[in-house]
């Protein structure tokens, strides 16, 4: 059995469809960096009659099992989009259930993240947050900073556009006298230290990145699903690695094939 399938013992059943999608699996293929715009619970909610609260909270339980695949799959870092710096729009009864779901999360979880050696991150306009979910971010970050597997990286009050105004910002108070450079910029971000995502899934079938990580999924292959977030489950992510796998990356280049054919 391989390394990458002796991890999912005891996690996944080996007659699983699960179990089938890890066997076809190149480990030495897998995404550095995997982004997930959980979309659509609103919509669950909604099919059910329900409050969209109550597609959030489903939504917060499909996180839980997300972030253990991807620790178990050895995944570098996993980036989740949790609250738009424009969610703020929403009415204030589904943006407070947004945060309190995410200060139980942390609390809850603090012990899965520390068992599966996560590191976790939180990246966005943090320092207008509500003062006890800042206090919660910080007291998970410093817990975890010495964890050496993934990093779970959560994008909260979050705007790509933001995150290009606030690197230039950096740049200019360093009062950096030479022509800017890509590699300054992608330094001075949030996700600086960070490769760029390989991969962007975007659950609940938009076909828009809806202002997330705009400078660092240049060259990201994106991955959309009709799977709403409350529904999407390990599955779901085992079938878009592996459909990351059998694309051809050429980032502005040409297949190796066709250098030979054109000599
Ligand atoms: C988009 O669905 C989802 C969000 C704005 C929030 C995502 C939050 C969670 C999954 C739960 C909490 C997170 C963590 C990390 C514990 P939508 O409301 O826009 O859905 P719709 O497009 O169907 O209306």
């Amino acid at each position: 059995m391989s390394d990458l399938l002796k991890r999912f013992e005891g996690f996944l059943e080996p007659s699983s469809r699960e179990w089938q999608l890890l066997t076809q699996l190149d480990p030495s293929k897998l995404p550095q960096h995997i982004a997930v715009i959980m979309d659509g619970n609103g919509r669950w909610a909604q099919c059910r009659r329900l409050p969209r609260v109550a597609g959030h909270r489903e939504g917060s339980k499909a996180v839980r099992a997300v972030i253990e695949t991807s620790a178990r799959l050895t995944i570098p870092v996993l980036t989740l989009y949790a609250f738009s710096a424009e969610n703020w729009k929403r009415p204030a009864t589904e943006v407070g259930t947004l945060m309190s779901l995410l200060e139980e999360y942390l609390r809850k979880e603090l012990h899965t993240l520390q068992e599966n050696q996560i590191s976790f991150r939180a990246i966005g306009r943090i320092l207008e947050l509500p003062s006890s979910v800042q206090r919660e971010l910080r007291d998970v970050e410093t817990a975890t900073a010495g964890n050496g597997g993934m990093k779970l990286v959560i994008a909260l009050n979050y705007s790509g556009r933001l995150e290009i105004i606030d690197a230039i910002n950096r740049i200019v108070e360093k009062g950096s006298q030479s022509p800017v450079t890509e590699r300054d910029l992608s330094e001075n971000l949030y996700t600086a230290g960070f490769p760029d995502p390989d991969l962007m899934i975007r659950t609940s079938g938009e076909m828009r990145i809806s202002n997330f990580l705009l400078w660092q999924i240049a060259y990201s292959e994106i991955y959309v699903t009709d799977v709403l977030w409350p529904d999407f489950r390990p599955f779901n992510l085992l079938e878009a690695v592996l459909n990351f796998q059998r694309r051809e990356r050429r980032y502005g280049g040409i297949r190796a094939a066709s250098v030979v054919n054109t000599r």
